[in-house]
C-alpha cells in the first residue's frame, strides 16, 4: 500500500514541517489527523486541505500530555477506521548556553521533545503490534547527531530520539511486529522554531543565519512522503536534509 489512504497521525502540524507534511501527505492522497496546542491554526490548515480536496481531522493536543496523544490515535480509528503512520514532529528549540540556566525550557525541551515522542510511540504501539503493520517516523535534528555549542539540552533530546528509534526498530524486528521506523535529521529549514528562542544574545544571531540560509519545509514533507511509499518490506531508518549551502 502506497500513500493513498494511509491514515497518518501528525504531531506539531500546526506550522512549520508539520503543517507542510500534512498539505503534501493529503495531496497525494492520504487521510491525515494533526494535533498541536493551537487549535486555531490546525482549524485553518484543514480547511485549507479539504479545500485542495483532501482529508484531515484536527485535535488540540499537547504531547507532553499522555491522554492527549492518546485521543489523536482514538480520532484516526474512529474517523478513518485505520491508522497506519504516526509522524512525531512537535519540538522546540529554546537554545542559550547551558551557564544562561535556562533551567525552565530545559524541562520544556525534555517534556516536548523527548517525552512527547516517547507518549506518541506508547499511543500507537498496541494498535500497530496488534495489527502487525505500522510506521513510526520521528524529527530528531542534526543537533541529534552531532553537538553544537547552545543547544546542549536541545541535542541532548534529539541525540536521546534517536537512540529510542534504533531501539524500537530493533525490537519490532524481533518481535515480528513489522513497525516501520525512520528518523530525519532535518538542518535549518524554515518554520517558527526559532522565534521562540528567548535568550536576548542568541535570538538575532540565530535568526540571521536562518535568514541566511534556511529551506523550506516542503523538502521535509518530500522526505516523509518517501519514507511512506517505500515498500512494506523496506524501512529507510534515516534521513539527513538541509541546505546544500549549510556547512554546520
Ligand atoms: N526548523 C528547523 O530548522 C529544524 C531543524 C531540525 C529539527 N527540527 C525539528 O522539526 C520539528 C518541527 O519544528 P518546525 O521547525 O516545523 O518548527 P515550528 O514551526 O515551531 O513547529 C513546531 C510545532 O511543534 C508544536 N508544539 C510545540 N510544543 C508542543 C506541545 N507541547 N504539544 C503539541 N505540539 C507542540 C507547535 O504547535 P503549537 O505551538 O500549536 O502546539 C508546532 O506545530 C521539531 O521537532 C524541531 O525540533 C526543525
Amino acid at each position: 500500500m502506497s500513500i493513498k489512504d494511509k491514515v497518518v497521525v501528525i504531531t506539531g502540524a500546526s506550522s512549520g514541517i508539520g503543517e507542510a507534511t500534512a498539505k503534501k501527505l493529503t495531496s497525494a492522497g492520504a487521510k491525515v489527523v494533526l494535533g498541536a496546542r493551537r487549535i486555531e491554526k490546525l482549524e485553518k490548515i484543514v480547511a485549507d486541505i479539504k479545500n485542495a480536496g483532501g482529508e484531515a481531522v484536527a485535535l488540540a493536543t499537547d504531547v507532553t500530555k499522555r491522554d492527549d496523544n492518546d485521543a489523536l490515535v482514538k480520532l484516526a480509528l474512529e474517523r478513518f477506521g485505520r491508522l497506519d503512520v504516526t509522524f512525531l514532529n512537535a519540538g522546540l528549540m529554546p537554545n542559550s548556553p547551558l551557564s544562561a540556566l535556562h533551567v525552565d525550557e530545559w524541562n520544556k525541551m525534555i517534556d516536548v521533545n523527548l517525552r512527547g515522542v516517547l507518549y506518541g510511540i506508547a499511543s500507537v504501539l498496541p494498535t500497530f503490534t496488534e495489527q502487525k503493520h505500522g510506521q513510526v517516523i520521528a524529527t530528531s535534528s542534526v543537533a541529534g547527531l552531532k553537538a553544537y555549542t547552545n543547544g546542549a539540552v536541545y541535542g541532548a533530546t534529539k541525540w536521546a530520539v534517536r537512540d529510542l528509534m534504533e531501539v524500537l526498530r530493533m525490537e519490532s524486528a524481533e518481535e515480528k511486529t513489522h513497525i516501520r521506523t525512520s528518523v530525519i535529521y532535518p538542518a535549518a529549514i524554515q518554520s517558527e522554531l526559532v522565534d521562540h528562542i528567548t535568550d536576548s544574545g542568541m535570538a538575532t544571531g540565530i535568526r540571521a543565519l536562518y535568514d541566511e540560509y534556511e529551506i523550506s519545509p516542503e523538502r521535509i514533507a518530500d522526505v516523509v512522503a518517501f519514507a511512506i511509499d517505500a515498500p512494506e518490506d523496506t524501512t529507510i531508518n534515516e534521513f539527513t536534509v538541509g541546505p546544500s549551502r549549510q556547512s554546520w
